[in-house]
């Protein structure tokens, strides 16, 4: 333990090289400005932090990883934020402690030796023998909530990990006042594997089995999309109540979140659609996929992004589950309370598989994220044996050397790219009598809004739309869809070529009211799907799904995405 001890020290004392800098500031957009001499006022508007995205990578020198939490500063109070009920403001406090039990005996993780690998089944899939094993170790972990309720492996403690990490009671060591926040970054998977890895080992260790793994929801493959009949059983510990009771099986999975069509075939086709294009055709850098970079005193709430991935099939599935009975869409469709669905450790399992098959993904961009900062982030956990331990970003990539693989399940998303138009849509008839967007924006999309943006290249090129400064209620479940030239008008048919993509947020729970973000789509192969003509210009329509009134996107531009202006 000596040597994690000295390691523990250098930790606590470094952020004070940086105590310069204001708590709470994004230096996202700070860097930016020195590297690429982008102006203050674009840097308000938001430029700043749109220009940081993958053009900053490997260049700061002087930046820090991402710090475990101390665990003696967690506010057992929990967070507070302002939330409007009724137009009128009034501060909510958590109602939960989700503080972990304190130790000050910590150390770092090394990965342990085994001799079989875990193998993740789908839910959907899994042999009765191995359900009778996931019921009996679920039951034991709720059994602990009674027993020893301080027992860091209970089943409520396993819970509040995840608010713990989301919902503000954890200020980032050495910046007061700032949350740690794993969602909308780069640490958004390797956190939640390694979160999933100490459940999976808890589990196993409450059943004595060392082989134990978690199954994954294959909501990606039309045979997984449905919830898992297995979480459907009312006498089953891995029931949860407080679930959207509309989406109970047999209905179909919908991961564009509420895309308004019930029809399952077409929700099926929405569905491979979309996991085609968070998995292959949205992501032109690893940073498209993995979220924004996330450093020491970086304001998670002002111009941070998840990846495809987890602004895609992520959130459309929490929100799926989630429960509209109760105003915070709990279980699932809140931060702070998903955990304590058993469904969301299913869910994630399969989040993790889409990392793991994401990797695999044949691209002309490199997959590895070569950053100091990110490959040093580091949470703390407790072990299957209660140890309390610090991990690395930098010891998660290979599943194969954490002790677990995905069983094989086909994914026949990787070809539903959409059809492509064999005729261009006539741009002078489709715009007539519209709007340009600087006629539009600041906009408040409470309804469906269609407008004309210019082009900086004519016709097909390599170019990236994008929306900025959206800022956005954080209490609220909140989603708008984007359509190019779309002379169909069929909102909820999301496989057309004329589907841009999405905004999505959950509501979570945490200091600030407000986030702001820039939200970056890629352009180049829906221009090839849309068949687009030699125009400068193209409409884009902005289609409002869930509280399009909480929600105020500030501008619009399509820009080359490669110069990044
Ligand atoms: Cu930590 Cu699915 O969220």
């Amino acid at each position: 333990m000596a040597s994690l001890q000295s390691s523990f020290t250098v930790l606590s004392s470094a952020p004070k090289l940086r105590s310069s800098r204001l708590p709470g500031r994004s230096h996202r957009s700070q860097i930016s400005c020195s590297d690429g001499g982008i102006d203050r006022r674009n840097m308000l508007l938001g430029l700043g932090g749109m220009y940081g995205v993958g053009s900053s990578l490997g260049r700061r020198a002087e930046a820090l990883p991402i710090l475990p939490p101390d665990l003696s500063t967690c506010d057992p109070a929990g967070a507070t934020t302002t939330r409007r009920v009724n137009g009128v403001e009034e501060v909510v406090k958590l109602d939960v402690n989700c503080c972990p039990p304190f130790t000050d005996k910590q150390g770092d993780y090394k990965l342990p030796a085994f001799t079989k690998l875990r193998r993740r089944q789908s839910a959907h899939r899994l042999s009765p023998a191995n359900l009778a094993k996931y019921k009996q170790a679920m039951a034991k972990m709720r059994e602990l909530d009674k027993t020893d309720p301080a027992d860091p492996r209970g089943f409520t403690q396993q819970a509040n990990i995840h608010c713990a990490y989301c919902n503000g009671p954890y200020d980032q060591v050495g910046y007061p006042g700032v949350d740690l926040q794993v969602h909308n970054s780069w640490i958004f998977f390797p956190f939640h594997r390694w979160y999933l890895y100490f459940y999976e080992r808890i589990l196993g260790e409450l059943i004595g089995d060392p082989t134990f793994a978690l199954p994954y929801w294959n909501w990606d493959n039309p045979r997984g999309m449905t919830m898992p009949p297995a979480f459907d059983d009312s006498s089953s510990p891995l029931y949860d109540e407080d679930r959207n009771q509309d989406h109970r099986p047999p209905a179909v999975v919908d991961l564009a979140l509420n895309s308004g069509i019930t029809d399952p075939v077409q929700l099926i086709s929405n569905n491979l659609a979309l996991m085609y294009k968070e998995m292959v055709s949205d992501v032109e850098t690893a940073i498209d996929f993995m979220g924004t970079e996330y450093r020491a005193g970086d304001d998670p709430h002002a111009f941070a992004s998840g990846g495809t991935s987890e602004r895609g099939s992520h959130t459309g599935i929490h929100a799926w589950v989630g429960d509209p009975r109760n105003d915070l869409n709990e279980d699932m469709g809140n931060f702070y309370s998903a955990g304590r669905d058993p469904i969301f450790y299913c869910h994630h399992s399969n989040v993790d598989r889409m990392w793991t098959l994401w990797d695999k993904i044949p691209a002309s961009y490199p997959k590895k994220i070569d950053d100091n900062d990110y490959k040093n982030s580091s949470f703390m956990f407790y072990d299957e044996k209660k140890n309390l331990v610090r991990v690395k970003v930098a010891d998660c990539f290979d599943t194969k050397k954490m002790g677990y693989e995905y069983e094989y399940s086909d994914t026949p998303w990787i070809n539903s790219r959409p059809t492509q138009k064999a005729v261009p849509v006539n741009l002078k008839e489709l715009s007539k009598g519209l709007p340009t967007a600087d006629k539009v924006f600041p906009l408040k999309p409470a309804k469906t809004v269609k407008f004309l943006v210019p082009k900086p290249a004519k016709g097909k090129a390599d170019e990236a739309l994008v929306l900025l400064n959206i800022v956005t209620d954080n209490t609220k479940l909140i989603k708008f869809d984007v359509f190019i030239n779309d002379e169909d008008d069929k909102p909820g048919e999301l496989d057309r070529a004329e589907y841009v993509g999405a905004f999505t947020q959950l509501p979570h729970r945490v200091k600030s009211k407000e986030s702001v973000n820039n939200l970056r789509l890629n352009l180049r192969e829906v221009y090839e799907n849309i068949n687009i003509a030699d125009d400068d210009a193209v409409v884009i329509t902005i289609v409002p799904r869930v509280n399009g009134d909480a929600v105020t996107i500030g501008g619009i531009k399509i820009i080359p995405r490669r110069s990044g202006k």
